[in-house]
């Protein structure tokens, strides 16, 4: 067993605004992106990737955003080796406290050959020039030789060594398309790490995706042998199969610190809440089975387990559900419930919000709690969603009503209020109540987005549960998500259809 002094610390950089956002169905708005941030803060992470300026105003936008908002880990801004890439990511990261430029370029020959069209004499020269140049703006720059993994490593080491003279602190080794064994990956971070002149000088990270279910591993593999730095993704969201996932390293490394003598400096009993956020605000829903932060990761069905676990917790559990944030059954919460007993509940939640917020969601929380005996940790979740992640609402429910049977088609009316006061009704026959509800909301507000997702849950068992429902709507190839909660399952379809109309509108209308 090591002590905790002896423990190399390892650097967690996230990317789940940048990889993870950029991949399909995965994206956010603004205040998403904005919730996002503070919570992965709050989990403790050393960098946090917030997007990729260059490649969109709205990116540019949200960048900046972030970099305003946060300051107590670094933020890191994407950009190709381009100057005006470097320009777009300095502007964005100007409010930072600890600003990061990442700066990156493919190495393997696919790349050089067919994407970039350059040769390996050109790409170490841009590769150099990129980081000069982002190193006259900011002190922190990354450099990253994308598809490192499939490059000739003396290349990289190469290509490492002249961005590490040009003043990279860090140097990131992708494996970009999820192909790498974990011994194998091991043995080439040493590989790197050894044959890299000036690697002293900076740190090694990795960067691993998860193509043949790898990436976690693989990241591992390369802590155990020298890597100072891991990539990661809450829920291992990202292009294609994903990234390698923060919550699996992070608990990987702690719980076997007799093993790896490294850690991380991230709270993990942050991890269980900003996971729920980043898969309610993607819509994109954690496998049941996934590891630390799955619905059945501590759930124990066979019989000999729930004995095992009941005469002693460590004979079928490695960790607590506490660990990560989940907490134990405590005091119901419900109508007699005080604005205290809720603050504390939404502390050990890992919810915790600013004064104001906290009034408007204690207000909505007794609402529900008048509707409703019990008062859930997930009814409280959504209540707190509600309140921290619109857009600037559009358009107002008013009221609705449905009528609907077996025989006839359904038919559904509804009123809703512009932001500019005015009233809007309208009447509209459908194949049923949410189809003939939608399609009269799309004729108020004169649009017809594709209707991508549609899914329909409860959020806790029983017949008195809120109804939750998520829906992804689509125009002229931009996306949008929207999420409702409601005792009744037909207004929580409204108030999820709505928010993504309101999503859109803002977007659209910015
Ligand atoms: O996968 C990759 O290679 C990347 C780089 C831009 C770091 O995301
Ligand atoms: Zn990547």
């Amino acid at each position: 067993m090591t002590t905790n002094n002896e423990l190399r610390r390892i650097t967690v950089f996230d990317t789940t605004l940048r990889d993870g956002e950029q991949a399909p169905g995965c994206s956010m708005n603004l205040p998403e992106k904005i919730e996002v941030a503070k919570r992965l803060e709050r989990l403790g992470v050393d960098i946090m990737e917030a997007g990729f300026p260059a490649s969109s105003p709205g990116d540019l936008e949200s960048v900046k955003a972030i970099a305003e908002i946060v300051k107590g880990c670094a933020v890191a801004g994407l950009c190709r080796c381009l100057e005006k890439d470097i320009d777009a990511a300095r502007e964005a990261l100007a409010p930072a406290v600890s600003p990061r430029l990442h700066v990156f370029l493919a190495t393997s020959p696919v790349h050089m050959e067919f994407k970039l069209k350059m040769t390996p004499e050109q790409v170490l020269e841009q590769a150099v020039a990129s980081v000069k140049y982002a190193k006259k703006f900011c002190a922190d720059v990354e450099f990253s030789a994308e598809d490192a993994f499939r490059s000739d490593p003396d290349f990289v080491c190469k290509v490492f060594g002249a961005a590490i003279t040009a003043g990279a602190l860090t140097v990131n080794f992708p494996d970009t398309v999820g192909y790498a064994m974990p011994a194998e990956f091991g043995e080439r971070i040493r590989y790197i790490k050894e044959h890299t002149p000036g690697m002293e000088k900076a740190k090694l990270s990795v960067h691993c995706h998860n193509d043949l279910g790898l990436a976690v591993a693989n990241s591992i593999a390369a802590v155990a042998n020298g890597a100072d730095q891991v990539e990661c993704t809450i829920n291992g969201i990202g292009e294609r199969a994903g990234n390698a996932s923060l919550e699996e390293l992070v608990m990987g490394l702690r719980l076997r610190q007799d093993y790896f003598s490294a850690d991380t400096k991230v709270d993990s009993t942050q991890i269980y809440a900003v996971s729920r956020l980043v898969s309610q605000v993607t819509g994109v829903k954690v496998q049941p089975n996934k590891a630390i932060v799955g619905d059945n990761a501590f759930a124990h069905e066979a019989g000999i387990h729930q004995h095992g676990v009941l005469a002693k917790r460590e004979t079928y559990e490695i960790m607590t559900p506490e660990s990560i944030g989940i907490p134990k059954n405590r005091m119901v919460l419900g109508k007699h419930s005080g604005r205290h007993a809720f603050e504390e509940r939404l502390k050990d939640l890992g919810l915790a919000v600013d004064a104001e917020t906290l009034g408007t969601i204690f207000a909505s929380f007794k609402e529900l709690a008048d509707k409703k005996k019990i008062v859930s940790d997930r009814d409280i979740e959504a209540l707190v969603m509600d309140t921290t992640v619109s857009v600037p609402e559009t358009w107002k429910l008013d009221h609705w009503a449905v009528n609907t049977g077996s025989a006839l088609g359904a038919s559904g009316v509804i009123r809703l209020q512009h932001k500019d006061g005015r009233h809007e009704k309208l009447v509209s026959m459908g194949d049923g109540p949410i189809d003939s509800i939608f399609k009269a909301i799309n004729q108020i507000v004169g649009k017809e987005p594709e209707l991508e997702l549609y899914e329909i849950g409860a959020i806790t068992g029983g017949s008195s549960s809120q109804g939750e429902t998520m829906v992804k709507i689509a125009m002229n190839g931009r996306r949008w998500n929207g999420r409702g909660v409601s005792t009744d399952v037909v207004e929580s379809s409204i108030k999820a259809y709505l928010s993504a109309i309101n999503a859109m509108e803002w977007d659209l209308g910015k």
